[in-house]
């Protein structure tokens, strides 16, 4: 029976009370919150702070993806606020995801690196007008083998491809799961979804919530449905 994965709530809010308020809210029964490039972008390191003030712990999903000396460096200051966790894209290669891996480790408390491999808006269609040939599963696992090289924690991926991952990979390395969906959401983008029991069935090392928790009328008891149906 693979362990129950942990809930990472996305704070893809405009702003830093916003922010603040859910973290207050959600905080009883969350631990990590994710910051990506929307709140990033609005709040810069405070929203970082927010987190960690109300004694949560952040994953830092701004997808790093540009040439290595960069990313290393990116890391580098990524490390020093603390965060936990934090994305680099592996289309960046191994060369910039080792970089990667050798800026965090000159922190004291060196953050998770996960590598993001195809989004999960993407479908087959929209892969091949990139370039990017196979199925989504075989071009996630040859990505994820990638950043298993290259010395990542794991990598972001769906919950339909969580046990090739892992079973490419090893049980240790981490899936990070979004796209999570129990019931339809508003004006949705994602396309290759799961539900948290099937992500979690599947051996899924975190699940990211964003949409059905923010959207709730009561995000905390949407936080609470999900826990409850992964018991
Ligand atoms: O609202 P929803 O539950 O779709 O939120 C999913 C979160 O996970 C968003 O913040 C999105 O940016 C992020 N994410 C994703 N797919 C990836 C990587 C990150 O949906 N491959």
């Amino acid at each position: 029976m693979p362990r129950l994965p942990e809930l990472i709530v996305a704070l893809d809010v405009q702003t830093r009370a916003e922010a603040e308020r859910l973290v207050r809210l959600l905080r009883p029964a969350v631990r990590f919150f994710k910051v990506g490039p929307v709140l990033f972008t609005a709040c810069g390191p405070d929203a970082v702070r927010i987190v960690h003030d109300h004694g949560g712990q952040v994953f830092l999903d701004l997808k790093f993806f540009d040439i290595p000396r960069t990313v290393e460096e990116a890391v580098r200051q990524a490390a020093r606020l603390g965060v936990t966790m934090l994305t680099v894209h592996t289309l960046g290669g191994v060369e910039m995801m080792g970089r990667a891996v050798r800026a965090a480790h000159t922190s004291p408390s060196p953050p998770r690196l996960i590598g993001v491999t195809l989004p999960t808006h993407m479908e087959e269609a929209e892969m091949r007008a990139a370039g990017i040939e196979g199925r989504p599963h075989e071009a996630v696992v040859r990505l994820a083998r990638l950043a298993h090289r290259a010395g990542l924690h794991g990598v972001v991926c769906a919950a339909p491809e969580v046990a090739a991952v892992k079973e490419t990979c090893g049980p240790e390395f981490l899936t990070v799961v979004p796209g999570i969906r129990s019931q339809p959401v508003q004006d949705d983008d994602q396309a290759r979804t799961g539900d948290p029991s099937s992500a979690a069935g599947a051996g899924a090392d975190y699940l990211v919530l964003g949409r059905p928790v923010l959207q709730a009328q009561d995000p905390l008891g949407a936080v609470r449905g999900v826990l409850g149906a992964l018991r």
